[in-house]
């Protein structure tokens, strides 16, 4: 290969919209409520291209969403979508589990098929579930088992990201947050070793 052409080819690959594993840090998911709402989750594009990502979403039918996409229901987990052959198993979506404080995000568990949520789950195992057409999307009705957040709740749990600035909670979703709080807290009984 002649120098010019190297050049010509090394430069095609850089400017290229890649995402790839290494460069989804931390820095790459911010206040859920700042990405763009569609129906009761959230989505960006790490490419820049969120009304790509958006129209995927909004796509009747269903449809592929684009290299970059972020995908969030609740602050804790997110999916992203890398370049087409990155990870065919999983359709090229990558699975994180999230912490996220007031000082930011880190993130706490990433990969593809292996990525076991707070609560004993399997974010493929679930989300491989959805009907082809949706690539992996859950929403409701797409396949998935079900989670146990009402749309209440997981309205209360977006508006209580601590990343982003405070808004009033409804009575409702106060509501529906000390639910889920009495849910998850251990169990007495466990306390006890029992
Ligand atoms: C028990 C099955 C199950 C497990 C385990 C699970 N999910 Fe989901 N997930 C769902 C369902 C069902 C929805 C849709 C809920 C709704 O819209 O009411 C969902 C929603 C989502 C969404 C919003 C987009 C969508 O698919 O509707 C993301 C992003 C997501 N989950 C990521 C994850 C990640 C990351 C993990 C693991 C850390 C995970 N999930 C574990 C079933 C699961």
């Amino acid at each position: 290969m002649t120098m010019l052409l190297r050049f010509v080819v090394l430069a095609a690959a850089l400017t290229g919209s890649v995402t790839h594993a290494a460069e989804v840090g931390d820095d790459s998911f911010r206040c859920i409520r700042d990405m763009t709402p569609v129906r009761g989750f959230y989505v960006d594009n790490l490419n820049g291209d969120v009304a790509a990502t958006v129209a995927a979403a909004n796509a009747e039918g269903g449809a592929n969403y684009p290299a970059g996409s972020v995908v969030q229901l609740v602050p804790g987990e997110a999916m992203v979508k890398h370049d087409a052959g990155f990870s065919p198993a999983t359709r090229d979506w990558e699975f994180f589990e999230l912490n996220v404080s007031a000082q930011g995000t880190t993130i706490g568990k990433r990969g593809f098929a292996d990525v076991v949520n707070r609560f004993g789950g399997n974010c493929f195992a679930c989300h491989v579930k959805a009907e082809p057409r949706w690539d992996m999307v859950c929403e409701q009705g797409h396949g998935c088992d079900p989670i146990p957040l009402t749309a209440t709740m997981t309205r209360a749990i977006q508006k209580t990201d601590p990343r982003c600035a405070t808004v009033a909670l409804t009575a409702e979703e106060q509501e529906a947050l000390q639910t889920l709080q009495r849910a998850m807290a251990p169990k007495e009984t466990d306390a006890a070793g029992g």
